[in-house]
């Protein structure tokens, strides 16, 4: 597919940056658009090593804004849209749901519509890749796996508007016959994750000597994935997957979050040349998350068997990565727990539209 133009939305973010930048260097012959609001959360630092490449472009849009979306579809005319913007923290969708249904429900039909609008006479060599999550299943108990057959189930407010879309992007390809593909994703980790997710907390505090929040029992279980193992798992999907299906994506990799942490408590005491067990004594018990998922596992069978996709590190070598970058990149960590680069964007931007 030479000179494509693929317009990637939440490229600043921290799996979207990973799939920019994969794109950028794989695929040189392809015009990149990255479009982001820069939210809390988006962040171009994470993009530093492409930015002057000729093949990105970034767009600062907002895609609640039906109207600015649009004028990036007119301007760059994309073949394919890769949709990772997204509010993305359960949390916080605890406390604001709304904004979940403006970015995730309402800013992801702007794009079909957008796209439809777009490609309407002509769908063919047309791409809409929707990046979702397994959380859109609900909960497991302690045993099974969720599969692309497993019936929507949310339980947070973040789930429930990521289900939601899902339903739209479903929706467009069965009324409108607009190309689609969907991959629904376990955790990730790995560089550039924000602080406010479990394992960059958790390292953030561990540098810090600050107390380690582990909510309940700690007896929660999420299944991790090394950000570099879902991009590649996009970019095959993207480019491999069948029309109109969906691909899951995950680690085979369950943690309960107590063992978790005391693994990664391990690690970094080796790494920090702390005495063993010293970062351990930092875990405290704090008020369970309401309506917290028990167990999340994905089968990630069939991108296995129909693309031959699997994670290319094991957990305790992607981790590992993980606490590297982290350490290497204290500035990074230290101007985004600070607020000091939302600041920057502030005054970056102040000028324009959104
Ligand atoms: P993130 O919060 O790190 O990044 C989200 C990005 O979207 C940011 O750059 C932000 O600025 C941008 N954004 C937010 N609202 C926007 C808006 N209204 N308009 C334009 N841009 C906006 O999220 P992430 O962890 O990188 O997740 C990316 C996608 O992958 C999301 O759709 C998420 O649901 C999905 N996902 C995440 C995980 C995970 O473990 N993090 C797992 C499975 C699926
Ligand atoms: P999180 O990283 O927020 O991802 P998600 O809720 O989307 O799975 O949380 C991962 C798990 O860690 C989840 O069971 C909640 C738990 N958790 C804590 O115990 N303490 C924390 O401070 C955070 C942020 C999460």
């Amino acid at each position: 597919m030479p000179n494509k133009t693929i317009l990637i939305t939440g490229g600043a973010g921290f799996i979207g940056s990973h799939v920019v930048r994969l794109f950028v260097n794989k695929y040189p012959d392809y015009k990149i658009v990255n479009l982001d609001a820069l939210t809390y959360a988006g962040n171009l630092e994470n993009l530093k090593d492409i930015e002057d490449k000729p093949n990105y472009t970034f767009e600062k849009v907002n895609i609640v804004d039906a109207d600015a979306v649009k004028a990036v579809f007119d301007k760059h005319k994309p073949d394919g849209i890769i949709h990772l913007a997204a509010e993305s923290h359960v949390d916080r969708s605890i406390t604001s749901p709304l904004d979940f249904v403006y970015t995730n429900v309402i800013g992801t039909v702007n794009l079909l519509n957008a796209a439809k609008e777009q490609w309407k006479d002509n769908f063919e060599g047309k791409r809409f890749h929707h990046v979702s999550t397994d959380e859109v299943y609900g909960a497991l108990g302690d045993t099974g796996f969720f599969t692309e057959e497993t019936a929507y189930d949310p339980h947070s407010p973040y789930s429930a508007s990521k289900a939601s879309s899902d339903h739209f992007v479903y929706a467009y390809a069965d009324t409108y016959g607009l190309p689609i593909v969907l991959t629904n994703c376990s955790n990730n980790y790995g560089p550039n994750h924000f602080p406010e997710k479990l394992i960059p907390l958790m390292i953030h505090n561990i540098i810090n000597h600050k107390p380690l929040p582990v909510y309940g029992d700690g007896k929660y279980t999420r299944d991790w994935l090394y950000v570099i193992d879902h991009a590649r798992a996009i970019d095959l999907v993207f480019h491999e997957g069948k029309n109109a299906e969906k691909y899951n994506v995950g680690g085979f990799n369950e943690w309960k979050n107590i063992d978790l942490v005391q693994l990664l408590c391990k690690q970094m005491d080796e790494k920090l040349g702390r005495e063993a067990g010293e970062s351990q004594k930092l875990i405290t018990f704090v008020k369970d998350r309401p309506g917290h998922d028990l167990r999340y596992a994905i089968d990630a069978t069939k991108i296995n068997k129909e693309l031959g996709w699997s994670p290319s590190v094991t957990f305790e070598e992607g981790l590992s990565k993980t606490i590297d970058w982290f350490l290497e990149n204290k500035e990074w960590l230290n101007n985004v727990t600070s607020g000091d680069y939302q600041k920057y964007y502030e005054g970056q931007y102040a000028n324009e539209a959104n």
